[in-house]
């Protein structure tokens, strides 16, 4: 394998650039070439790429983004496209992908090795933690610590005025960003999509402290629960205690910005990881985290499972820590 080709796909994440530099310098080290698909599968199927050397990745792991660009690309779910564009990637002289993004992706490149024997490694890239095998994915550090240098703002003006907040994190279904926020945020309280029926509790809660004398409350909603995010939840909640209140939707701030030496670490590792197993003869894997190490998890058994559990132990710490 004298060439690899890499992507990376999806919302972008903090720490992709990471992963693409530790990719690419990894080859290089090992005499192979890399080639960066522009713009996700929509790159790969176009034939759309640069060539990624040692100096094309210099002064990017520090930034947010992706400097080859992403997208999410609905016809990459048709099989004759794929077979085109593994045609195109062979006539070039690519011998194996290097796929940065969620279980979405990693669906897409597990079907390139299943129909076409393309050799694929998976690197995580997405802020939702959502990656089923993984403790975390490269991205999440960083939108934590983004809606959290957000929240210790809003709290300045919730404790100045007793005005309460509802702020609104990303995550799509998944409450992982919200229910990690909370804890650390100091919250009020936290809803997210995984817990049902926790509006209830959420305002005996906050009339109790309220009744004790708090004036700073913060109450974190994930942008996927069912009450309707952080507006939905506002009302029901605002309403119901007569209290005054406002929301704040975070949105893709949390996206961008620079990634934490975490995301750094674990994109580095996991680039690093992927390239080398790719190179030993490997196919079929994504680096994920598990118990404090990066590790191979087979793809099959990545996109067997729709979600990590969720770690609802975070909200039961939530409520005990509010106050
Ligand atoms: O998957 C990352 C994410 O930021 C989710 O948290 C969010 O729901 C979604 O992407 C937003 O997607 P878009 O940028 O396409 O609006």
């Amino acid at each position: 394998m004298k060439r690899l080709g890499i992507l990376t796909s999806g919302g972008d994440a903090p720490g992709m650039n990471a992963a693409v530099r530790a990719a690419v310098r990894t080859a290089t080290v090992n005499n192979v070439e890399m080639v960066g698909y522009l713009d996700g599968f929509s790159g790969f199927v176009s034939g759309e790429s640069i060539e990624l050397d040692d100096r094309a990745v210099g002064n990017i792991i520090q930034r947010g983004g992706t400097i080859i660009g992403t997208s999410r690309c609905p016809e990459f779910l048709d099989p004759n496209v794929r077979r085109a564009a593994v045609e195109q990637m062979r006539a070039r002289g690519v011998g194996g992908l290097v796929v940065v993004g969620g279980d979405g992706s990693f669906r897409g490149a597990l079907a390139l090795q299943d129909e076409f024997g393309v050799p694929v490694a998976g690197i995580t890239g997405t802020i939702d933690n959502d990656v089923y095998g993984t403790d975390e994915t490269v991205g999440f550090d960083t939108a934590v610590n983004t809606a959290l240098l957000a929240i210790d703002q809003v709290r300045d003006t919730s404790e100045s005025t007793g005005m309460m907040f509802f702020v609104e994190v990303m995550g799509r279904t998944s409450g992982a960003i919200a229910l990690h926020t909370a804890v650390a945020g100091g919250a009020a309280g936290v809803v997210v999509p995984e817990a049902h029926a926790e509006i209830e509790d959420l305002i005996d809660q906050l009339r109790g402290s309220i009744e004790r004398g708090k004036r700073s409350h913060i109450v974190v909603v994930a942008e996927g629960d069912e009450a309707g995010g952080a507006f939905g939840v506002g009302e029901l909640v605002g309403k119901e205690l007569g209290h005054p209140y406002r929301v704040v939707v975070l949105g893709h701030i949390q996206r961008g910005g620079r990634p934490t030496m975490r995301d750094r670490l674990i994109a580095s590792e996991a680039g690093a990881m992927a390239v080398e197993a790719l190179l030993a003869g490997k196919s079929g894997f994504m680096i994920g985290r598990q118990l404090g190490k990066s590790v191979e998890v087979p793809l099959k058994e990545v996109v067997a499972h729709q979600h990590p559990p969720p770690a609802l132990e975070l909200l039961a710490l939530a409520q005990k820590l509010s106050g």
